[in-house]
């Protein structure tokens, strides 16, 4: 290779992917830089494809074996941020640089030291270089990234210390890996070689933080999903941010203005309080019955804080704590959702590891610095089972709400709710009120929907009688009457539902 200057480039130009996580695509051309044509790349694949060794010493000089190398690594999700990071820092430093692949990669442990050194029948040559689609954003977006490549970057300028014209300015090789799917390479890592070990350093520092800076998770609603390629790896999703209005909440007066004033009104006046000595992070637990709205508590608070990064932990990932809170912690303002987070105190023989987890959990809450803005929203329908845990090691939570059964009034207002559009006719709607107490929202909810159910049975059969008789099909809205309501109470609350009852969090027998 030829140690030419070589024209910036950007960004790394990448076919396209099928937009699946692990799709990995090859680039055609084994080196790419702004600079080449078709032509230029025809040519060089017309030679013998070098050795990378011979490659890299042609590039870091004869020494290149003794050159000290800096390595960082990330967990498999943070590949699209890494990615970025170098792209920015590519561009930043505006050295030229080629980006070439390499055959024979894959479920090969290796790191950039080894390919100074061919080694037999198993050297590595210069091949395509081989990428991935990362997911980037909510939706299918992606961004295409180097699963395994060498970037050669020629003289790259040193700190600035005012004059820089004697200042020498060393070539660098970077080694980018992704996470390999059932290979030995478990995390992402990038490798720097540079003859100026300062110069390295500095380098792998600020791709690190860059990767940060503009990580595609900012701000946004991000799940951690059960094991997807093994026990010690994870993916991070993202999800769509949920859209609700305080009006679909129905609780009782005062609960949630409570919630919001800990959680909206700390985020709002975080740099009054931080300026008064206060610290930011706080803990809220929503406990109560099933189905009365802790989860709907739960996506009426992200849809308020729409700048927030949100990452919600379920019982199953919630072994991945530690990397949810690193990630709250780069990322705030940030809010961290357990659910259900009884699951893991609970069952200690089916998880010996439960109480570990749960004890983790509260020693994160406790580690983060007072001044970070992160906010932990826990759920539980179990909180006697949690209450010990919580008692011992008091501070994490500053906030336990009670999401209680509605009561007449909320039970009025969740009618007027989830109506819809339907022409509900509420006149008797005060027995009925009072013969549903202890249900909960998602029982009124279905309610409903049963009730409408019949009414459109109702109006098949008028509309077949009509038909026989010649008349035509009325077209207004349905009209569900006090009867359909009675109705669909009586089988609710028949001895056949009474499991139903149950999941929808209904006592065992309602009132007569
Ligand atoms: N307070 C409420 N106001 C309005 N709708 C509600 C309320 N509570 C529940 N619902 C309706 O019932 C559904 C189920 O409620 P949700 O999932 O929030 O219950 P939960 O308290 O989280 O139960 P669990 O303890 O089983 O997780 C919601 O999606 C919503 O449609
Ligand atoms: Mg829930």
């Amino acid at each position: 290779m030829s140690s030419q200057p070589m024209p910036p480039r950007r960004t790394v130009a990448a076919s396209s992917g099928s937009g699946n996580f692990a799709a990995a695509t090859t680039i055609a051309a084994a080196t790419i830089s702004a600079g080449t044509t078709a032509a230029d790349n025809a040519s060089a694949s017309d030679t013998a494809a070098p050795g990378l060794a011979e490659l890299l010493t042609a590039h870091l000089g004869p020494e290149a074996a003794m050159v000290p190398i800096a390595t960082v690594t990330w967990p498999p999700y943070e590949h699209v941020n890494v990615q970025g990071g170098v792209d920015r820092w590519l561009a930043r430093n505006g050295a030229p640089y080629r980006l070439t692949g390499m055959a024979g990669f894959r479920l090969r442990m290796f790191g950039l030291s080894d390919l100074f050194h061919d080694v037999g029948a198993h050297t590595m040559t210069v091949a395509g270089v081989s990428m991935t689609d990362q997911p980037s954003g909510p939706g299918d977006e992606t961004r295409s990234c180097v699963q395994c490549g060498l970037y050669l970057v020629d003289g790259v300028d040193g700190p600035d210390d005012g004059d820089r014209t004697a200042d020498p300015r060393p070539p660098m090789a970077l080694l980018l890996r992704g996470t390999e799917l059932r290979g030995p390479q478990q995390d992402v890592s990038l490798e720097i070689a540079c003859s100026d070990r300062a110069l390295a350093r500095a380098a792998a520092a600020e791709i690190r933080r860059l990767a940060v800076e503009f990580s595609v998770y900012r701000g946004h609603v991000l799940e951690f999903g059960a094991e997807v390629f093994g026990p010690h790896q994870s993916a991070l999703s993202f999800h769509e941010r949920p859209v609700m209005t305080r009006e679909e909440l129905i609780l009782p007066p005062g609960m949630l203005e409570g919630v919001e004033a800990q959680i909206l009104g700390v985020n709002r006046h975080r740099a009054a309080l931080l300026a008064h000595g206060q610290h930011l992070k706080r803990g809220v637990l929503l406990f109560g019955p099933p189905g009365t709205g802790k989860t709907h508590t739960v996506r009426y608070l992200m849809s308020r804080l729409p700048e927030t990064t949100v990452v919600v932990l379920t019982a199953n990932a919630l072994r991945l704590i530690g990397q949810a809170c690193e990630i709250a912690r780069a990322l705030q303002p940030a809010l961290v959702v357990v659910e259900d987070v009884d699951l893991i105190a609970r069952d200690r023989s089916a998880h010996p590891d439960a109480a570990p987890l749960l004890f983790q959990l509260l020693t994160e809450m406790d580690g983060l610095d007072g001044d970070a803005d992160v906010t932990f929203l826990l759920t539980t329908n179990r909180v006697d089972a949690l209450e010990p845990a919580l008692a011992m090691r008091p501070g994490r939570v500053d906030h336990a709400v009670e999401v209680p059964l509605p009561d007449a009034d909320g039970r009025a207002r969740l009618l007027e709710l989830y109506r819809g559009s339907l022409d509900l006719d509420l006149a008797g709607a005060d027995g009925l009120i009072e013969r549903t107490a202890g249900v909960t929202a998602s029982f009124i909810k279905e309610l409903i929907r049963r009730a409408a159910l019949l009414a459109l049975d109702e109006q098949d059969e008028e509309q077949h009688d009509d038909q026989n008789d010649g008349a035509a099909a009325p077209d207004n809205g349905l009209r569900v009457s006090a009867a359909h309501l009675d109705e669909a109470l009586e089988i609710l609350a028949g001895s056949r539902h009474q499991l139903t009852r149950r999941l929808l969090g209904a006592p065992g027998d309602l009132p007569d």
